[in-house]
């Protein structure tokens, strides 16, 4: 039995002011929500973190980053190390978003050595995964899963792929307002999951949870989270306001 995870990535949104009272009311909002009904996340930005780390005290959530640098310290101007998100009290870290990998020019090799760094540190990585349209549409989708699920989980223990959060994000349903269907999103889940069967065996691979992100809306959360290898979602647009991303992990109180 896997706990719903359900993760709001504020990407590059939000002041520690305005993460305090999305908390707030997002507490409010869900006062009925139980810790074993659902674990809830955010990931403000880098500086906002403090401030998050703060008002969740006492409450169920827990604070990500949304990045890290996969060296302990050193001369990396404008970057951040897990050590360093670990200290301002973040438990998890976003590792190998695709606005990373094609914006930022992140590698599957660069995810290995941040999964390593975060693991070092005592963060929880969530590691994402997922094919561009024009890898879908030339049947690659499950080669590209492969090939990003080997390089950024090599070297990982079955304990840490047990504790670890993958999240499915087609990067052609990220932020289009177009969501993966109940078939494709079910497909990606269960190969994936399969993989991790195959790779760290299956008492480790079922423990991990897999979240589903891109376009995820209050409308479509049901039809996805019913699918067995979909444990949760990870969550941009829709996260933003606090009653939205409420009414989104409400609906695992439901099912
Ligand atoms: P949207 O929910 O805005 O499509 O973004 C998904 C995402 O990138 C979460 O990490």
């Amino acid at each position: 039995m896997r706990i719903p995870v359900f993760a709001a990535n504020w990407k590059m949104h939000k002041t520690g002011l305005e993460a305090v009272a999305w908390i707030r009311e997002f507490a409010v909002a869900t006062k009925n929500l139980s810790a074993a009904d659902a674990e809830v996340i955010i990931a403000p930005p880098f500086t906002a973190i403090a401030a998050a780390v703060e008002a969740t005290r006492g409450a169920t959530l827990a604070v990500a980053g949304q990045n890290l640098h996969f060296e302990r310290q050193g001369a990396f101007t404008g970057e951040v190390s897990a050590a360093l998100l670990k200290a301002a009290g973040a438990d998890l870290v976003i590792i190998g978003h695709s606005e990373r990998r094609r914006i930022f020019g992140e590698t599957d090799e660069s995810v290995q050595r941040k999964v390593t760094a975060a693991h070092t540190a005592g963060l929880v990585p969530i590691v994402c995964v997922g094919e561009t349209l024009e890898e879908r549409e030339r049947g690659e989708t499950l080669a590209v899963l492969d090939r990003q699920l080997k390089a950024g989980l090599d070297g990982c223990s079955g304990d840490q792929i047990a504790a670890l959060i993958l999240a499915y994000e087609p990067v052609w349903a990220i932020g289009t307002g177009k969501n993966a269907t109940a078939t494709e999103a079910g497909e990606a889940h269960t190969h994936l999951r399969r993989r991790l069967r195959e790779w760290f065996g299956g008492t480790h691979a079922d423990r991990c949870r897999i979240l589903y992100g891109g376009s995820v809306k209050p409308e479509n959360i049901k039809e996805l989270i019913g699918l067995e290898d979909v444990d949760g979602a990870l969550v941009g647009g829709a996260s933003l306001e606090s009653s939205t991303f409420a009414a989104i992990v409400s609906v695992s109180a439901t099912l």
